[in-house]
């Protein structure tokens, strides 16, 4: 067999594990592996490279992907899709393994649709995606996020202030939860439900008066009290799924910091972590998962199965269907969220 493979969407540590397991087992199988650059944009206009086992040697460690990243929309572009089996046929490709989030797998699951075979890796340091347990770079993602509250935690501390810590997660707040809880956020919040700042100020002043005089606030960045929209402000520009660029003007951490000083009165900072989440070596469980993931992607190509991707369900990698990754996202559950409140304060 002749595999093409990209990645597309935003970068997570553990993309170059699952190059490399898709490359290893493939010569192990005897098949040949093109990988396409910069997500769809590759497939479009035909950019490739030739992968063997050499060319990907010790790449579990690195973070980033070799094959570059991009958020190119086929649906947007004339002819997107036609490009794309044009590409496929010109190179003799039998199977496209796409790993990405729910946008690059949604185009990836109407090729499909199309007739095309396709096998998808889900990939997000958000971890907010259906189908998959755990997708890998959210554990090296959430290990950030602890080690920089423990790292604000003592100079806010030391300096008797409150710091908000502004967390990736646009729609799902697992990486601010399980950070915050890691870290010992002592309030986190989550864009699965809007939260009331007077409430939050409340907690804070209860916690000052009760002599734990600094504070750690963990919020992702989708977060939202209702009353303070209208200060949160982003580029009016969006990337070419649709989705408003993040961390482009003032996010709600800044505009949460200034809330929570002028109503509570208590010297307040705060951080936004930023793309240093997405960066740097994995963990060894990203390591591990991406290897995983990229080995059952032979796999399921070799099967003939087509609209599957390679998931984690337990501690089993599985073959799950490609329209559950990009049905619906998974969000943080009700009973998680009450677990971490009973820390708060
Ligand atoms: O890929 C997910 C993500 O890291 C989100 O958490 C974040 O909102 C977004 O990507 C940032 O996108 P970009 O890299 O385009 O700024």
């Amino acid at each position: 067999m002749h595999l093409g493979i990209l990645t597309g969407g935003g970068d997570a540590p553990g993309l170059n594990a699952v190059i490399r397991g898709i490359v290893v087992r493939a010569e192990a199988g005897g098949h040949q592996v093109t990988g396409f650059l910069r997500g769809w944009k590759g497939a479009i206009e035909n950019t490739k490279v030739s992968l063997d086992r050499e060319s990907v040697r010790d790449l579990h460690t690195q973070g980033g992907t070799i094959l570059f990243s991009s958020r190119t929309n086929p649906r947007n572009l004339e002819n997107g899709f036609e490009k794309i089996k044009e590409t496929l046929d010109e190179n003799d490709i039998d199977v496209l393994i796409a790993i990405g989030g729910e946008d690059t797998l949604g185009v990836a699951d109407s090729l499909a649709e199309m007739g095309v075979a396709v096998v998808g890796v889900p990939k997000t340091i958000d971890n907010d995606l259906s189908a998959t347990d755990y997708t890998f770079g959210f554990d090296t993602a959430i290990n950030y996020v602890m080690n920089s509250l423990d790292k604000l935690k003592t100079t806010a501390r030391s300096h008797e202030r409150v710091m908000v810590v502004e967390i990736m997660g646009r729609h799902a707040g697992w990486m601010a939860l399980y950070g915050g809880m890691a870290g010992g956020a002592h309030v986190i919040l989550t864009p699965e439900n809007e939260f009331d700042t007077d409430k939050i100020c409340a907690i804070l002043k209860k916690r000052y008066e009760d002599g734990r005089r600094y504070a750690l606030v963990a919020v992702a960045e989708g977060a939202i009290d209702p009353g303070l929209a209208r200060h949160v402000y982003h580029s009016a520009e969006k990337d070419s799924f649709g989705h408003v660029q993040l961390g482009t003007g003032i996010g709600i951490g800044e505009v949460l910091k200034n809330e929570i000083e002028d109503r509570t009165g208590l010297e307040t900072r705060h951080v936004v972590l930023g793309h240093v989440q997405r960066g740097g070596s994995p963990s060894a469980f990203d390591r591990i998962l991406g290897t995983r993931l990229g080995v059952k992607a032979v796999e399921i190509a070799e099967s003939g199965e087509n609209r599957k991707m390679a998931a984690l369900r337990g501690t089993d990698v599985v073959a799950a269907d490609l329209s559950e990754a990009v049905g619906t996202l998974k969000t943080v559950p009700d009973e998680h969220i009450k677990t971490a409140e009973l820390f708060f304060g």
